[in-house]
């Protein structure tokens, strides 16, 4: 059957009409905030690059996280800036350090309102910002392995619920699971950085985390943005490493990506809007090139819609407020 008999406009006409035949969903509940924590500031920080993100006291974050909360965001992931970094990174598993800190505040503040993600990584640690301990040159996986561990524990005993590994080690997930474990912490999950491009939309974040590589680059153990098939075997690794969720990253370059990862495994599978994209948005509407509201609902049902039921977005707190606004 076809035109004149089968017309797709006769569902379009009405706003009730495309309501009801609307297959995917866009909902608070699926947002997860990404938030930066910065010791020994004494007030918020505006990010340049990120407009309306701030790098956060101890007591700013605790206040955003319960204006998130009350929003219906079920999740934030947390990104320590330290005072001080070293060449091992050290500070990222010194049990008063700024995200170990931070998840006891939040845990003491805001109970079980919140599900408490830890970014775990080296980069922001590190004189030479890198993901890993270095030999020479080049990061060496397996003693970044050690220092994954470490942080984990760190974590998992500041009472975080969900570790989240971010470096693109190989192994990482198994050493993390295994150190998780071996003391008792069966019930943290690991939230898998599965599918993470070596991408150009990561730049306002190294800003706002202060973790740009001091030489170099991170092509040596993030993913070639040419590679998909690649992408698939990475995740099937850290599954088969125990992870509880998988994620790509960024969102919107890799949809296919993201497609692809949630039909084969059919994990609970995350997707990150990155600060670039993010950037991106805000930048053209600030010019009046796009309407920022619409433009960020299109990208967030499209991340939906490909297959993320998890989106980390800087948008959370403003794309809640508006679904609520209706
Ligand atoms: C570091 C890390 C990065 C992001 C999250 N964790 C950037 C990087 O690899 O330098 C990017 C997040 C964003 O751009 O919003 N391991
Ligand atoms: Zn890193």
């Amino acid at each position: 059957m076809t035109f004149p008999l089968r017309r797709m406009r006769r569902l379009r006409r009405t706003a009730i009409l495309r309501q009801m035949v609307r297959e995917t969903a866009l909902d608070a509940q699926d947002l997860i905030a990404p938030l930066f924590v910065k010791e020994g500031l004494s007030r918020p920080a505006a990010l340049e690059a990120m407009p309306e993100q701030y790098q956060h006291t101890l007591s700013s974050l605790v206040e955003e996280c319960g204006r998130l909360s009350e929003l219906g965001i079920p999740a934030v992931v947390l990104f320590g800036v330290p005072a001080r970094k070293d060449e091992s990174g050290s500070g990222a598993w010194d049990p008063d350090g700024i995200v170990q800190e931070a998840f006891r505040r939040l845990r003491a503040e805001l109970g079980d309102r919140l599900v408490l993600i830890g970014d775990l990584c080296l980069c922001e640690y590190t004189t030479h910002g890198h993901c890993g301990v270095l030999r020479g040159e080049t990061v060496d996986n397996d003693a970044t392995l050690d220092a994954y561990a470490k942080i984990a524990l760190s974590y998992a005993e500041a009472g975080a619920d969900v570790v989240a590994p971010s470096g693109m080690m190989d192994g990482q997930v198994g050493a993390i699971r295994r150190a998780l474990d071996g003391e008792g912490y069966r019930d943290v999950a690991v939230l898998a950085y599965a599918a993470k491009y070596a991408s150009a939309f990561f730049a306002p974040f190294r800003q706002a985390a202060e973790s740009a590589p001091r030489f170099g680059d991170r092509q040596g153990y993030q993913l070639d943005p040419a590679n998909a098939d690649e992408a698939v075997r990475e995740a099937r690794l850290d599954v088969d490493e125990g992870a509880d969720l998988i994620m790509v990253k960024p969102a919107l370059p890799y949809l296919d990506v993201l497609a692809r990862i949630k039909a084969e495994f059919g994990l609970p599978t995350a997707a990150y809007q990155v600060s670039g994209e993010y950037a991106m948005l805000k930048a053209a509407s600030a010019r009046g090139w796009l309407d920022e509201g619409r433009a960020m609902m299109e990208v967030l049902t499209a991340i939906r819609r490909a297959g993320a039921d998890l989106i980390l977005t800087y948008y959370a707190g403003t794309a809640a407020d508006r679904l609520r606004r209706g």
